[in-house]
């Protein structure tokens, strides 16, 4: 059987006589790539739930919610659909939004943009092939790839963390988990990074860049499905295409959204907790000084730093039917921007929200999603981050920032940094 995704998924062209629709507009405003949280604080107090502005043309109205609770709501009640095209705005207005959020809403759907039951069946599916049990006897790999990496390092000279570490080692694991040639990550890196800087801005450049990215991603991974379809490996490729001879099992273009989700979603996240965290930690230098000398504590380290500065910033939604929220009614078809970054700082619910509190108990943040779409990958996420995370302890006990203001990417949904320049 023709595999469906060798052919390129469908490109629209966007009418430049109709701007792209900025989702995001009220999160790119001056000076919140450096600093969103007091544009959050300002926002929870004074208009929980903002209409974003649309054209009037757009087909439906699209929010902003800030307080945890509304965000908790929105990602766990069933009034809320992760099926995009459930929404007018996205579904009239295709052309004029980025190409990944265009792409997993149209023709790609994958796990993040499925409702039950066709959400379950393939999430049962994926879970039996990426359960914790797997993860953790990756853990001793993990420290090696991460020992080698640091072993790369000139010694006494600064480093670039991102380019050197958070990058490759994400990738290269997720490479090797999915059964795509480790050997390409720097090469799918630099497409799922082009799709990912086209989420976050409404510069043509970028749509443009990520539509051919998109293409070349996709070619990629059929050719790798086939492969393996032929000749099968120890690897969550051929896992999942054995799961296709099961009784309702994925279909092909399924397979391949699911190993696209996978492979971006693998490394393009982690990258950015481990930068973020470094950052937050050597800025606060007690609390880097902390984990060295308490490394028991890397647990909730690791989660305080998901809660204080996550790289998953806000999720999407759409309203079933009408719903009040934060005493606005959010309309059936509206499109909800559920941002994680302000409700993991929001004071009715963490004390003292703006400080790190490496042994903060209990603390139920939301970086990793909740409920349905709960984060599949959270276990690796996390195991990657707190190796990482030890071995530099150990090994740079008095790390410091090379740079004070590190640059961040132009990306209001995932945050993370171009570059960390440190001194070791
Ligand atoms: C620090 C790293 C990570 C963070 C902060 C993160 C965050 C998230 C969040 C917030 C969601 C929920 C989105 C929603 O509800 O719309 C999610 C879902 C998901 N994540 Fe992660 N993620 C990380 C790492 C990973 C890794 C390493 C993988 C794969 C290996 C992964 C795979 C996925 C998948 C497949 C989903 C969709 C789950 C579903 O819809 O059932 N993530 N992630």
């Amino acid at each position: 059987m023709a595999f469906p995704a060798a052919t390129p998924p469908k490109v629209t062209q966007v009418d430049p006589d109709e701007g792209p629709l900025d989702i995001m507009l009220p999160l790119r405003s001056a000076g919140s790539l450096e600093n969103p949280y007091p544009i959050y604080d300002l926002l929870r107090t004074v208009r929980p739930a903002l209409p974003i502005p649309m054209p009037e043309n757009a087909g439906s109205s699209a929010w902003l919610l800030t307080r945890y609770d509304d965000v908790h709501l929105v990602l766990s009640d069933r009034r809320f659909s992760a099926d995009r095209m459930n929404s007018p705005l996205i579904r009239n207005n295709l052309d004029r939004l980025p190409d990944f959020l265009r792409q997993s809403a149209e023709g790609l759907r994958n796990l993040l943009t499925l409702d039950p039951p066709d959400h379950t069946r393939i999430r049962k599916l994926v879970n039996k092939a990426f359960t914790p049990k797997r993860i953790e006897a990756l853990r001793g790999h993990i420290e090696s790839i991460t020992e080698n990496l640091l072993d790369d390092l000139k010694s006494n000279r600064s480093f670039d963390l991102i380019h050197e570490v958070a990058e490759p080692l994400p990738a290269v694991v997720i490479a090797e988990l999915l059964g795509v040639p480790a050997r390409d990550h720097r090469q799918f890196r630099n497409w799922s990074s082009a799709l990912i800087q086209a989420l976050g801005s409404p510069d043509a450049k970028h749509r443009k860049a990520a539509t051919e990215a998109g293409q070349h991603l996709f070619a990629y991974l059929s050719k790798i499905i086939e492969e393996r379809r032929k000749e099968p490996r120890d690897d969550l490729i051929s896992a999942m295409l054995e799961a296709q001879e099961e009784k309702d099992a994925l279909t092909d273009l399924e397979l391949l959204a699911t190993s696209n989700l996978l492979l971006i979603a693998g490394h393009e996240t982690t990258t950015h907790l481990i930068g973020n965290g470094v950052l937050n930690l050597l800025r606060e230098p007690s609390a880097w000084e902390r984990l060295c000398r308490e490394p028991q504590m890397m647990n909730s380290a690791v989660e305080e730093l998901l809660r204080f500065d996550g790289p998953v910033q806000a999720t999407l939604r759409v309203a079933r039917e009408d719903v009040e929220i934060s005493e606005k009614v959010i309309p059936k078809g509206a499109l909800v921007v559920a941002s994680i970054g302000a409700a993991n700082r929001d004071p009715a619910i963490f004390e003292d929200p703006g400080r790190l509190c490496l042994d903060r108990h209990p603390n139920p943040h939301l970086g990793f999603g909740f409920s349905t779409h709960f984060c599949l990958g959270a276990p690796l996420a996390r195991l990657e981050t707190e190796v990482v995370l030890r071995a530099l302890t150990q090994r740079f006990p008095h790390l410091s920032l090379a740079d004070e203001n590190p640059k961040y990417r132009e990306n209001p949904i995932l945050r993370g940094l171009t570059k960390l320049e440190l001194n070791p």
